[in-house]
């Protein structure tokens, strides 16, 4: 297998399935600009860009990224970065230094790519900014020299990120540019057709959980069957009454396909993870992963979303989101099995809704508690609500009660009251890490009250969909 890296073509021959590309910069490549912090996409040190023909360069944390993924990709590190001023300096690094942006410097390449790839995008403004390196610490800075660096980038001589001499490797999606062990279909036939060959093998899209397991518990799996270039898997369609996501499409896909249709959703995805690992987590690893705490199920539970099933033989089925959990961690998908797509009815769509998260930190955590709603307005009455939550159980779940209290009542006072007590004790959560049990079901009821305070303020000014407020 061959990797273009800063424009030139590394060999990777003798590379086990499980390397991380992380692992091949630094220790094959050489390149050891690129840091390695906490190895579990959290702290940004190791970030880089990731270019593809046409597409602007898309940041990614290298720690959990599969060398096997970006074959026949352009990767950039921080010693790749075009210059414009001189020696090599790219603008945002001139800027991070006019600044002051770096003190120890551990964290700085990250910073400096994550900011690059807003560069590359042309990204402006102190939200952009913020949200390019959400997925970023620093524990010297403070943050506020490095976010003005970002405000500053763009006063220096322009410069390309993508160096000139850069173009991509000839199709290395094909199986002899893979490592030995690493299979990325680019169908859905061939994907069936090796499941039935490696039926043990390991499955991963994004890798932004599973790759957890070779990092922090050093688990070396092979073969490992990539699921993020099956060109089926990676589309956004219309599909009669309903929206079809493939199951591999990213997240910063999802956030554009979804900004008219959803700015809920959209402003709960800004704090899904990091933009690090919304260009790589999907749809379908989130809820194959059958984590509570996964941000997107209870959505999909409040939308009645239904989830496709495709199987190893070629055989399909449907399953309504609502029975696709089957306890902590555990889902319907059999032996040779994998999500394909979701399906979210139009109809959901295009209710009020809100989704609300709470978690620690603000962004790049996952939730301890969130709740999506959807309701069926008709003038001062409620018709349907679907009410989910994640956090709350072993699953995420609807709360039927909570329904039952809000299904065909007035949006009075009372009702909102009676529903956020029936929410208070629908559910018998954990103490864990993240929240006492006794919290978690005071904020089921405080998310609640906020959704539908805002909910009948917008029914009562007239508004379709108000932007939501940061929960
Ligand atoms: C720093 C950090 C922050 C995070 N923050 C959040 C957060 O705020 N909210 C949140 O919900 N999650 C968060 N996560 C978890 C993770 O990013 C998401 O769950 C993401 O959606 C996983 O998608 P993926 O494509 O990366 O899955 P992968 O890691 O590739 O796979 C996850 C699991 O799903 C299986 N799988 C993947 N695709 C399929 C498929 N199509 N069919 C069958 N099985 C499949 C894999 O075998 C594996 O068991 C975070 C992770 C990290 C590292
Ligand atoms: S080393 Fe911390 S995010 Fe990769
Ligand atoms: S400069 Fe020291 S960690 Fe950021």
């Amino acid at each position: 297998m061959q990797l273009t890296v800063n424009g030139e073509t590394y060999d990777t021959t003798g590379c086990a399935p499980a390397q991380t590309l992380l692992r091949f910069l630094r220790t094959r490549a050489g390149l050891c600009g690129t840091k390695e912090g906490c190895a579990s996409g959290d702290c940004g040190a190791c970030t880089v860009l990731i270019a593809r023909p046409g597409e602007a360069p898309r940041s990614v944390n290298s720690c959990i990224t599969l060398l096997g993924s970006v074959a026949g990709e352009h990767v950039i590190t921080v010693e790749g970065l075009a210059g414009s001023d001189g020696p090599g300096r790219h603008p945002v690094q001139a800027a991070m230094v006019d600044c002051h942006g770096s003190q120890c410097g551990f964290c700085t390449p990250g910073f400096v790519m994550s900011l690059a790839g807003l560069y590359a995008e042309g990204g402006r403004g102190d939200h952009a900014i913020r949200e390019a390196i959400s997925g970023n610490l620093c524990r010297c800075t403070g943050y506020r020299p490095i976010l003005e660096a970002g405000r500053r980038m763009y006063d220096y001589p322009p410069a390309p990120v993508v160096p000139e001499s850069g173009a991509p490797a000839a199709d290395a999606n094909h199986a002899e540019a893979l490592p030995a062990g690493y299979y990325r279909p680019r169908h859905e036939d061939a994907l069936q057709a090796i499941l039935r060959e490696h039926p043990g093998a390991w499955l991963v899209a994004g890798g932004t959980d599973a790759v957890l397991e070779i990092t922090q518990q050093y688990a070396a799996p092979d073969p490992i069957i990539d699921v993020s270039a099956v060109a089926e898997l990676c589309t956004v369609e219309e599909a009669g009454d309903a929206l079809r996501i493939g199951a591999a499409v990213p997240y910063s896909t999802l956030e554009h396909c979804l900004a008219a249709l959803s700015p809920p959703l959209v402003a709960m995805l800004e704090r899904l993870g990091s933009r690090q690992i919304r260009n790589r987590g999907t749809l379908g690893g989130n809820l194959a992963g059958g984590s509570p705490i996964a941000d997107m199920p209870p959505v999909l539970l409040a939308w009645d979303a239904t989830v496709e099933i495709a199987g190893a033989d070629g055989r399909r089925r449907d399953v309504p989101v609502e029975d696709f959990h089957r306890g902590y961690r555990d889902t319907v998908l059999g032996a040779g099995e994998y999500v394909a797509a979701v399906r979210l009815p139009r109809a959901s769509l295009s209710r009020p809704h809100r989704i609300f998260k709470l978690s620690k930190r603000f962004e790049d955590d996952i939730s301890t508690v969130l709740l999506a709603l959807s309701l069926e307005l008709a003038g001062d009455r409620v018709g349907e609500a679907r009410v989910a939550y994640g956090g709350m159980a072993a699953t995420p779940l609807r709360a039927a009660t909570v329904e039952g209290v809000l299904t065909a009542a007035t949006l009075d006072d009372r009702t909102i009251e009676r529903a956020c007590s029936a929410a208070a004790e629908a559910f018998t959560p954990i103490d864990d890490v993240r929240a006492s049990a006794a919290y978690r079901s005071a904020m089921a009821a405080a998310l609640l009250r906020r959704a539908l305070l805002e909910l009948r303020e917008a029914r009562d000014l007239g508004i379709d969909a108000v932007e939501p407020l940061h929960a």
